[in-house]
C-alpha cells in the first residue's frame, strides 16, 4: 500500500483554498480547521484506545485514515485537509526523544538544558530516512483523497520547536527556553539555524511526495516581544519561505502557497505580509480590519473564530461565525479557520454549525454583490 508513486494523483474536485490563497475572487470563503483530526472525534478515539500517538504518525496508513475522518465526516463542508502528524517529528529526527502523555501532552525526558547538550543532537540527518513516513503518509492520503480537497504538509517554525526542546513541554512562561536568548544568543541562533536547515528539506520533501499547501506553526511566537520575534523568529519564517519557493522551483516542483500561523505575535502582521508566504494565519485577538490594514492586499488572511465558542451552544456559534464572516468583508481575500487549532471536548455537530455558517453566509454576501 504504501509504496504508492507520489504521480498520477486523482484530480482535484475542490481548488477554492489554493485559489484564494492565491488571491483569486472566489464564489465562497472556503474553510478548513487547525486540529481538524483529533480528540474531538469518536472515531479518532477509536483508533487512538488501541495505539500510541506517535505510533499513529509513523504509521502511514493510520496517518491517512485520521486525515480522512473529518473529511468523510463533513464532505463538502470542509475545502482542505491536513496530513496526520506533529510539529516534534522534527526534533525527534534531530535525536531528542518525545513521548505523548495522556492528560499532559508532549514531554521529552531529556531536553536540551545548555548548548553542551548539541553534542546529544545527530548531525547530517537523512531527512528521507528520519522523516519518511510523512512522505509516504502525503501520498498514500492523496491518492486516497480521491481528489476531493487539497492536502495541506506542515512543520513547527524554528522559535517553537526550539523552545519544546529546551522547555521539554509545555510551559506556561518559556522561562527556560527564553533565558537561552539572553544567556546563549550566538547559539540559539545555530539551534534555529540547524532546525531551519531540516525544515526546509522537509517542506520540500512533503511537497515532492503530494502535499499541495504548506502551513508553518509559531505557535509560541506570542511569549517573544516585538524586537525579539523580529531577532529569533522572523529571520528564519522567512528563510524557510524563501528556500522552499527557490529548491521546488529548481525542482521542477508546483510552487505551493504557503500560510504563516504566528499565534499571539500580532505587531508583526506587516512584516509576516511581506514574508513571501500567501497567507496570514490571525488568532482570534485580532480584529480582521486592522489586520487587513497592517497587510493591506498583500496576503490572503485566515482564521480566526475564538475556539471556545463552539462551546457556545448553536445559536452563539451561528452569529459569532457570521459577524467574524462579514469582518473580513465581502471582498476581503479570507480563508476561514478557528483563531487555533480545535480543542479536545468539542461536540462534532457544534463543528458543523459553524463550517455550514461560515459556507452559506460567505456565499450569500458575495452573490450578493456580484
Ligand atoms: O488535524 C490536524 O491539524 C493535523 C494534525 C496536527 C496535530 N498536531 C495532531 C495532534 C497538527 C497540525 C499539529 C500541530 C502541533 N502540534 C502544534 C501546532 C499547532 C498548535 O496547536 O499550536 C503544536 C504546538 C503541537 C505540539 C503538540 N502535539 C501538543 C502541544 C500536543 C498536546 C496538546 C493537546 O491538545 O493535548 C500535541 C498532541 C497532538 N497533536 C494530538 C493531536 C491529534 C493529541 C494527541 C493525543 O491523541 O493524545
Amino acid at each position: 500500500m504504501t509504496n504508492l508513486k507520489a504521480e498520477n494523483f486523482p484530480k482535484l474536485q475542490n481548488d477554492l483554498i489554493l485559489r484564494a490563497s492565491r488571491g483569486e475572487k472566489v464564489e465562497r470563503v472556503p474553510i478548513w480547521i487547525m486540529r481538524q483530526a483529533g480528540r474531538y472525534l469518536p472515531e479518532f478515539q477509536e483508533v487512538r484506545k488501541n495505539h500510541s500517538f506517535f505510533e499513529i504518525c509513523r504509521t502511514p496508513e493510520f496517518a491517512c485514515e485520521l486525515t480522512l475522518q473529518p473529511i468523510r465526516r463533513y464532505g463538502k463542508l470542509l475545502d482542505a485537509s491536513i496530513i496526520f502528524s506533529d510539529i516534534l517529528v522534527i526534533p525527534q529526527a534531530m535525536g531528542l526523544e518525545v513521548q505523548m502523555v495522556a492528560g499532559k501532552g508532549p514531554v521529552f525526558p531529556a531536553p536540551l538544558e545548555t548548548p553542551e547538550d548539541f553534542a546529544r543532537l545527530s548531525d547530517n540527518i537523512d531527512v528521507e530516512k528520519e522523516l519518511g513516513y510523512v512522505y509516504q503518509a502525503i501520498t498514500l492520503t492523496r491518492h486516497k483523497l480521491e481528489g476531493r480537497v487539497p492536502l495541506f504538509g506542515f512543520i513547527g517554525a524554528p522559535w517553537t520547536l526550539m523552545a519544546y526542546m529546551i522547555e521539554g513541554g509545555g510551559s506556561k512562561t518559556l522561562s527556560k527556553a527564553k533565558s537561552w536568548l539572553w544567556k546563549y544568543p550566538k547559539e540559539s541562533h545555530a539551534l534555529l539555524q540547524r532546525i531551519s536547515d531540516i525544515a526546509i528539506e522537509f517542506l520540500v520533501g512533503q511537497v515532492r511526495a503530494g502535499a499541495q499547501m504548506l502551513q508553518v506553526f509559531e505557535s509560541w511566537g506570542g511569549e517573544l516581544s516585538p524586537q525579539d520575534f523580529k531577532e529569533y523568529s522572523l529571520p528564519y519564517i522567512r528563510q524557510i519561505s524563501t528556500r522552499v519557493k527557490e529548491q521546488l522551483t529548481k525542482e521542477g516542483l508546483d510552487v505551493v502557497p504557503m500560510t504563516i500561523f504566528a499565534k499571539g505575535s500580532w505587531y508583526a502582521l506587516e512584516d509576516l505580509s511581506e514574508s513571501n508566504y500567501e497567507v496570514v494565519s490571525l488568532d482570534w485577538t485580532i480584529d480582521p480590519k486592522y489586520a487587513r490594514q497592517m497587510t493591506k492586499d498583500k496576503v490572503a488572511l485566515q482564521g480566526n473564530m475564538d475556539p471556545t465558542v463552539l462551546y457556545g451552544g448553536f445559536d452563539a456559534i451561528r452569529e459569532i461565525a457570521t459577524r467574524m464572516v462579514h469582518a473580513f468583508g465581502k471582498d476581503s481575500k479570507h480563508i476561514a479557520n478557528l483563531g487555533h487549532g480545535i480543542l479536545p471536548t468539542v461536540d462534532p455537530e457544534a463543528l458543523k454549525v459553524y463550517l455550514e455558517t461560515v459556507q452559506t453566509v460567505s456565499a450569500d454576501i458575495r452573490r450578493d454583490n456580484h
